[in-house]
C-alpha cells in the first residue's frame, strides 16, 4: 500500500519522526537543497503536514498544496499557524492541549518564586564567592501578593491550583467571564493590573492578544508590581516592558516567552532584577515525549479515517457543513 506524503516543515522530535515513517512518506522541507523546487515537486501530493513553530503555516505555504487535508502542529500554542485560513480551505490544525498543563504550571509557580526571592541571582551571588564577604540582601515575598491571571484557560487553571496552595488570592482576566470558576472576573486588563501587584501571562498569541500588556498595564500594575510571562512574548509590548523596568514604573519580571525568539533584548539580559529562561515552559523529557505522542496519534488517527484527536477551535471536526 502507498504511504500518503507528508511535509515536515522543520526538524521535529525523532520519536515523530520515526512513527510518521511507519504510516507516511515522509519529505523534509529542511534537508532540501533547494526548497523552491523541492516544494514545487511535492506539491501535488502532499496531503498532510507536521509543524512546530519553526516555519509560519500561512497561507502562502498551504495554499501550495491543493490536497492538503490536515496540519498538526507541535505545542498547544498554534500563533505560527493561519487556523482560520486552513478551516475556511477545508484543512484540520491540531495542537497539543492537556498534556503540558502540570509541566507549564510548575515552570510558572518555579519562574514567579526565582523572580519574587531572586533564586538565581543568590546562585550567581555564592557561585562568585561573596557569600564568604558577607549574607545575600534580604529579598522581597510572595506574602500579601494577589495575582492576576491574564488568560485562565487550560495551563492558567493549573496555575491557579498551585497559587491556592500558596494561600494567594487569584483573580482573572479574559475576553469572558467563567461561571464555573471560584476567582473574581475583571473585564478590563486595566482594572485587574491596578488591583493585582503580580500579572500572571499564560495567554495565547496572535492578533487578538497581541501587546495589550503595554504602557497602561504597566503603569496600572504599579512599582511593586511584577510581571511573569509562560504565554507568548507578542503578548506584551516588549518596548515598554523594557522601559518600565529600566525606571522603575514596575518592580521586576520574569519572562519564559518573547517577541523574537531566541533573540531577546541586550537591555532585558542586562538587567539583574528580572529573571530569563529561555522558552522551557514544557521542556521535560516526559512532558514533550507526551506532545510528540499527540502529533502522531492526530495524523495516524486521521489517516485511519477516524478523524483528529485534538483540533483546534477554528477547524471543527467533523468540519461544519
Ligand atoms: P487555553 O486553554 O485555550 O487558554 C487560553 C486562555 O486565554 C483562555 O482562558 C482564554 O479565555 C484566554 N484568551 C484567549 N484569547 C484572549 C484574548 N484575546 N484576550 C484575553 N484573554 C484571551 O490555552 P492553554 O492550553 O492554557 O495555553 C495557553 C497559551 O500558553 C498557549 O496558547 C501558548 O501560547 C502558551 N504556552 C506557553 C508554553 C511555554 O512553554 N511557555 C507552553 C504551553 C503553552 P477567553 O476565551 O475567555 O478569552
Ligand atoms: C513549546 C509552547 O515549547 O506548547 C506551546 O505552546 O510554547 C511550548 O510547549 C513549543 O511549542 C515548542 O516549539
Amino acid at each position: 500500500m502507498t504511504k500518503p506524503d507528508l511535509l515536515m516543515t522543520g526538524p521535529m522530535m525523532q520519536t515523530i519522526q520515526d512513527q510518521l515513517a511507519q504510516r507516511f512518506t515522509v519529505h523534509k522541507l529542511w534537508e532540501s537543497a533547494d526548497k523552491e523546487v523541492f516544494l514545487r515537486q511535492l506539491a501535488p501530493s502532499v496531503v498532510a503536514f507536521a509543524s512546530g513553530s519553526h516555519v509560519p503555516c500561512d497561507p502562502a505555504l498551504m495554499g501550495r498544496f491543493p490536497g492538503l487535508k490536515i496540519v498538526s502542529s507541535f505545542g498547544v500554542g498554534y500563533d505560527h499557524v493561519d487556523a482560520a485560513w486552513a478551516g475556511q480551505n477545508g484543512i484540520v490544525v491540531t495542537n497539543t492541549p492537556d498534556v503540558l498543563n502540570e509541566e507549564v504550571a510548575d515552570t510558572a509557580l518555579g519562574l514567579l518564586l526565582c523572580t519574587m526571592r531572586q533564586l538565581p541571582q543568590t546562585d550567581r551571588y555564592l557561585r562568585a564567592g561573596k557569600w564568604l564577604e558577607k549574607p545575600y540582601p534580604l529579598t522581597g515575598t510572595l506574602r500579601d501578593r494577589k495575582v492576576g491571571i491574564l488568560g485562565l484557560g487550560r495551563i492558567g487553571k493549573a496555575i491557579a491550583r498551585r497559587l491556592e496552595a500558596f494561600n494567594l488570592p487569584v483573580v482573572y482576566h479574559g475576553r469572558s467571564e467563567q461561571p464555573d470558576v471560584p476567582y473574581r472576573y475583571y473585564p478590563s486588563l486595566v482594572e485587574m493590573a491596578r488591583d493585582v501587584n503580580v500579572l500572571l501571562i499564560v495567554a495565547p498569541g496572535g492578533a487578538a492578544t497581541n501587546k495589550i500588556v503595554n504602557r497602561e498595564v504597566l503603569e496600572a500594575l504599579g512599582p511593586d508590581g511584577i510581571v511573569i510571562n509562560v504565554g507568548r512574548g507578542s503578548v506584551v509590548d516588549e518596548v515598554a516592558l523594557v522601559k518600565a523596568l529600566q525606571d522603575k514604573t514596575i518592580l521586576s519580571a520574569g519572562l519564559d516567552v518573547f517577541e523574537d525568539e531566541p533573540r531577546v533584548p541586550a537591555e532585558l539580559i542586562a538587567m539583574d532584577h528580572v529573571v530569563l529562561f529561555p522558552h522551557v515552559g514544557s521542556a521535560s523529557v516526559y512532558t514533550r515525549n507526551a506532545m510528540a505522542q499527540l502529533v502522531v496519534d492526530n495524523l495516524v488517527s486521521w489517516a485511519d479515517g477516524k478523524g483528529p484527536l485534538t483540533p483546534v477551535a477554528e477547524t471543527p471536526w467533523p468540519p461544519k457543513a
